[in-house]
């Protein structure tokens, strides 16, 4: 296991060190408030009784657990409640491969970064599977790939890098296939409340003990700093999935979990609406600017990212600096997010400046 720093790390460090202003489109953490019941929930706790600062059950805060359960139409056991979608992620791919003869985890092409490097951290191999131009994932290209080796099918919807959003057809599919060579889905929907399309389905729509669901609050409620998320996961893998959280956690964090619930009980869906209103917004904004570059870009369906190609500037590390230093614009070189995408660059629409960033683009190219 290679102790590399990932991509975003350098990115984020030249970045920081840069002389000039730079509008830092690199990260995926929100800019906006979370939920005004978040932070009364904090301070709520700041006054708890000295045993409110200690251990919680180790899957999570019963009550929190309990608001997921209905919330996902799902039993209270089914849920952990984990060290954001991060953990999440780990739990489900780490059951997927416990309870498969195979240790092969399909991924898709381009990916998150994050899961090709966890699947070699579990002992696993990642194979990957290109989607189309426009990110739609073609569940036949998986099944050709998929066979008893496999263990695992991670997809992320609506997607990051890609933008893209799996329809019900498409999760139905997927789960299908994972029945048929005795596999399991693990579907990551921490950009649920950002479906732009209307299409977004959750894996949980799909009724099968073949699929993992993974979400966070850190998008959803702008605390990508809480880490708080949870794994909802099929009964026959409770138990594998409890364990292996509580070796590696013994429980997550009580406070944040208490002001997740506070605000999840509180608050309205005109929060989540007005979010989704305003990166609709950024979308349109800075993909207008990229127009006027003359680049190539992602429209995207859900989510926070646009991938954007510029005429003879292939999206490497070393023009990515470029940019950082010529135009005071940061986004992420294509490679982290495997083969496919190394033309393009990534683009988090997470700073309030992003129509201003369109517009040095657009001057630049
Ligand atoms: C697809 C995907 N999954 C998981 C995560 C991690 O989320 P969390 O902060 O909940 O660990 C991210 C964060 O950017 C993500 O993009």
């Amino acid at each position: 296991m290679s102790n590399d720093r990932p991509l975003f790390f350098q990115v984020m460090q030249y970045a920081d060190r840069a002389d000039g202003d730079v509008i830092n489109m690199v990260s995926g953490s929100p800019d906006w408030e979370p939920p005004a019941a978040l932070r009364e929930g904090l301070v709520e706790y700041a006054d708890s009784e000295p045993d409110a600062f200690q251990y919680q059950p180790s899957e999570g805060l019963t009550k929190l657990r309990a608001e997921i359960a209905e919330r996902r139409g799902v039993e209270l056991e089914q849920v952990v409640v984990t060290n954001g979608g991060a953990e999440a992620n780990y739990l489900a791919m780490a059951a997927a491969l416990e309870r498969s003869a195979g240790d092969e985890v399909l991924l898709t092409d381009p990916v998150y970064p994050y899961y090709p490097r966890k699947t070699e951290l579990l002992g696993g191999t990642p194979a990957s599977i290109p989607v189309d131009a426009d990110g739609t994932l073609d569940p036949a290209q998986v099944r050709d790939a998929a066979s008893e080796e496999t263990a695992a099918i991670v997809v992320t919807t609506p997607n990051n890098p890609t933008g893209a959003v799996y329809d019900e057809q498409t999760m139905r599919a997927l789960v299908a296939i994972a029945e048929d060579v005795d596999a399991v889905v693990i579907s990551d929907e921490v950009y649920d409340h950002f479906d732009y399309s209307g299409t977004f389905t959750s894996a949980l729509a799909v009724d099968s003990s073949h699929r993992i669901v993974t979400n966070s609050f850190s998008k959803s409620m702008a605390i990508t700093g809480f880490r708080v998320g949870y794994v909802v996961v099929p009964e026959e893998l409770v138990d594998a999935v409890q364990t292996r959280h509580m070796l590696v956690n013994v429980a997550g964090s009580r406070p944040a979990q208490y002001a997740v619930l506070q605000a999840l009980r509180e608050t309205e869906t005109a929060y989540y609406r007005e979010n989704r209103e305003r990166m609709r917004a950024r979308i349109d904004a800075f993909t207008s600017g990229l127009e006027r570059a003359g680049a190539e870009y992602t429209m995207p369906d859900g989510g926070f990212y646009v991938l954007a190609r510029f005429p003879d500037f292939p999206g490497t590390l070393e023009n990515v600096e470029q940019l950082i230093d010529d135009v005071g614009v940061a986004g992420m070189p294509g490679e982290a997010f495997g083969r496919t995408r190394e033309e393009w660059i990534r683009f988090a629409l997470l700073s309030p400046r992003s129509e201003e960033a369109a517009g040095r683009l657009a001057e630049y190219f």
